[in-house]
C-alpha cells in the first residue's frame, strides 16, 4: 500500500494520530458520520491499534482512504516545501560563495594593480634620472668659453647626447662653437688641424678617427647635439670636449668622465 513508502523516519510519528483515527474507523465498521468523536477515539485509542492500519489485503472503506490520501497529500506538500527550502539555501550559498570568490578575484587583481603602480612610481625617478644624466647640455656666448669644463655621465648610459646652445647673438663665422669629444691628448693636434677646414666643415679635421663626436658650429641662439655610444670610448683613456672654431681649443676645453 502507498503507506508502506511514505512510512519511514520522521513521518511515522505525524501519521500515526491518522493510523489511529482510521484505524478505529475501521474497527467500528462505519463511515465517519457514525464515528461518535474521533478525537476521543483517538485519545482512548491504545498504540497498538494502530497495527489495525497496517498493510493487509482486505479492502478498506473510504474513510481510511480519504484519510491515508490526506495524510500521503500532507507530506508530499511537506516534502516540496523543504525540497524548495532547501534548494533556495542552495542557490542562496552558490550565490554567496561566489559573489565572495568574485569579491576575492577584485580584490586580488586591485591588490596587484596596486603593487604595480607602486612599483612604477618608485622606478619612474630613477629611469628619468638616468635619462637626464646620459643628455647633457652645455652653453657658451659671444665670448670663448664653455658654461662648464667638467662633464660626466654614469657608465649605465646606453647612449650619451650632448646638446650645445649658443646664448650669444654674434654668428658662428664670427664666434662660432662648437663640442668635439677626443682623447685628452689630441686637444692640441685636432684643434690646430682643425682651424684650416673652414666653416663649411665645422673646422674639423677630416678622417680623424681620434674624435668621438662633434656637433657642428653653431652661432647666437642656434644649438646642435650629437649622440654616440660609450662603447666608441677606449679604457684607460683620459677624453676631453674642444671647440674646433680657430684659436677657440686652447681655453674651451673640458673634460669627459665616465662615473662608475
Ligand atoms: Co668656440
Amino acid at each position: 500500500m502507498r503507506i508502506l513508502k511514505m512510512n519511514d523516519g520522521t513521518p511515522l510519528s505525524r501519521l500515526l494520530p491518522l493510523l489511529i483515527a482510521a484505524g478505529a474507523l475501521a474497527a467500528c465498521g462505519s463511515d465517519q458520520s457514525d464515528a461518535p468523536n474521533a478525537d476521543a477515539t483517538t485519545a482512548d485509542m491504545p498504540e497498538e491499534t494502530a497495527s489495525a492500519a497496517e498493510p493487509t489485503d482486505e479492502p478498506t472503506n473510504g474513510a481510511v482512504d480519504d484519510a491515508l490520501d490526506d495524510a500521503e497529500q500532507e507530506l508530499e506538500g511537506e516534502a516540496e516545501s523543504l525540497a524548495d527550502d532547501m534548494q533556495q539555501d542552495a542557490e542562496n550559498l552558490a550565490d554567496s560563495i561566489g559573489q565572495q570568490a568574485g569579491d576575492t578575484v577584485e580584490e586580488v587583481v586591485d591588490a596587484a594593480e596596486q603593487v604595480l603602480d607602486d612599483v612604477a612610481g618608485a622606478v619612474a625617478p630613477i629611469v628619468a634620472a638616468d635619462g637626464d644624466a646620459c643628455a647633457l647640455a652645455i652653453s657658451a656666448g659671444d665670448n670663448i668659453a664653455y658654461s662648464t669644463n667638467e662633464m660626466s655621465v654614469p657608465a649605465s648610459c646606453d647612449a650619451v647626447t650632448v646638446t650645445i646652445t649658443h646664448t650669444g647673438n654674434l654668428p658662428a663665422a664670427a664666434m662660432g662653437h662648437n663640442w668635439v669629444l677626443i682623447p685628452a691628448d689630441a686637444a692640441e693636434a685636432i684643434g690646430m688641424a682643425g682651424m684650416s677646414t673652414g666653416l663649411e666643415n665645422n673646422f674639423l679635421p677630416a678622417d680623424d678617427d681620434r674624435i668621438v663626436a662633434a656637433t657642428k658650429i653653431v652661432g647666437g641662439g642656434e644649438s646642435a647635439s650629437v649622440t654616440f655610444s660609450l662603447a666608441d670610448l677606449a679604457d684607460g683613456t683620459d677624453y676631453a670636449y674642444i671647440c674646433t672654431f680657430p684659436g677657440h681649443w686652447s681655453i674651451m676645453k673640458g673634460t669627459f668622465t665616465v662615473s662608475e
